[in-house]
């Protein structure tokens, strides 16, 4: 039998095209591939890791309230498949106590620091998704703090699948690269000192560093912004008082529109600050224009 000339144009048409989506798809998968498998040689900082009660409390309190891990790793901190599917493939936040398929055992203080200031694990290689870039500015006496938390949580089991980017992953990846916050993070930078507590701006601001994994390292919204997202003067945030803002995040309600909704803006953790701690981030968010 003889195929008509115009099916076979389209055979090969055809072809050429599946040809070159595998192509394309290649290319994506090792250009993702060799950005995980770079190794970074970090500047770990030797941290001293308290473990009196008041340390662990601070370190608890800034957990539960403006760092957000629990956001992607779960209330009680044992880790949270991120997305397991075949297109994404899967990413899961890794479960942080002793546990079975737990960290928490087998982390050394300095594997704490690179993991959660550079974002960098034990074999230097890149973490994905992990907001280490909003964590590099947390300074040492309260890092210290954050760790000797997170090391006297109780131990919960709790295996997790291992990662393992899908295409459409990759993909966003190669139109993101702060989803490998190894790569946009300056190791180098200096860190400055942790600004007293208290009801000031600097202080403040220093409280708003975790703010910057949702609103932008600038806070006024992603590029992309969505709406509530500007937390500058150029935002909604321009006809709020103190009172008004301290009212949202206690309790969900915005001085006008619709009320904040709590899977989208994690304003329950927020709320548990204390008064002094809100005032000093509404004093910052003042300066902002
Ligand atoms: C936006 C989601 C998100 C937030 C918020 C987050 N993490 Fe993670 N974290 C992840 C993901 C996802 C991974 C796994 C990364 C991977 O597999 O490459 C991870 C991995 C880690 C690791 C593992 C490092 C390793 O070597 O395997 C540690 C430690 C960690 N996170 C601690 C924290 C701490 C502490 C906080 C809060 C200060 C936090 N994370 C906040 C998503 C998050
Ligand atoms: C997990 C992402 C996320 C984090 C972290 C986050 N926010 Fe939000 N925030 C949002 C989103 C999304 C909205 C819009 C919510 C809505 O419209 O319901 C929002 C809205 C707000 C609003 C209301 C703005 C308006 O114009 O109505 C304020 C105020 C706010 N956030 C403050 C903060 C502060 C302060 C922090 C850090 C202590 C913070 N947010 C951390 C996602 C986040």
């Amino acid at each position: 039998m003889r195929v008509p000339r115009a099916l076979k144009y389209l055979l090969i048409l055809i072809a050429s095209l599946v040809a070159l989506l595998v192509l394309a798809a290649t290319f994506v998968n090792r250009s993702v591939e060799a950005r995980l498998k770079k190794t970074y040689d970090v500047p770990v900082e030797p941290i001293e890791v308290p473990s009196d009660p008041a340390a662990i409390e601070r370190g608890r309190h800034l957990v539960s309230t403006i760092l957000f891990c629990q956001e992607c790793h779960g209330e009680d901190l044992a880790g949270k498949t991120q997305f397991n599917d075949p297109l994404s493939g899967t990413v899961s936040a890794k479960n942080l106590t002793a546990g079975a398929g737990g960290i928490g055992g087998e982390f050394s203080d300095s594997d704490w620091v690179r993991a959660i200031r550079h974002g960098v694990n034990q074999e230097g290689r890149p973490l994905i998704t992990m907001p280490s870039n909003s964590f590099y500015y947390i300074g040492d006496a309260d890092l210290g703090a954050l760790i000797a938390y997170l090391k006297s949580l109780p131990p919960v089991d709790n295996e997790l699948p291992k990662r393992d980017l899908g295409l459409f992953y990759q993909l966003t990846i190669l139109s993101n690269s702060s989803l490998i916050p190894a790569e946009v993070i300056d190791h180098q930078a200096p860190r400055p000192p942790t600004p007293e507590p208290g009801v000031n701006a600097q202080y403040g601001k220093y409280l708003t560093t975790a703010c910057t994994i949702c609103h932008g390292a600038d806070l006024t919204g992603r590029s992309a912004a969505g709406a509530g997202l500007d937390l500058t003067g150029a935002g909604d945030l321009a006809e709020w008082n103190e009172a008004d803002f301290i009212r949202a995040v206690r309790t969900g309600v915005r001085p006008r529109g619709a009320d904040l909704n709590p899977s989208l803006m994690p304003w329950k953790r927020v709320g548990k600050l204390t008064d002094e701690e809100l005032r000093a981030i509404w004093l910052y968010l003042q300066t902002l224009q």
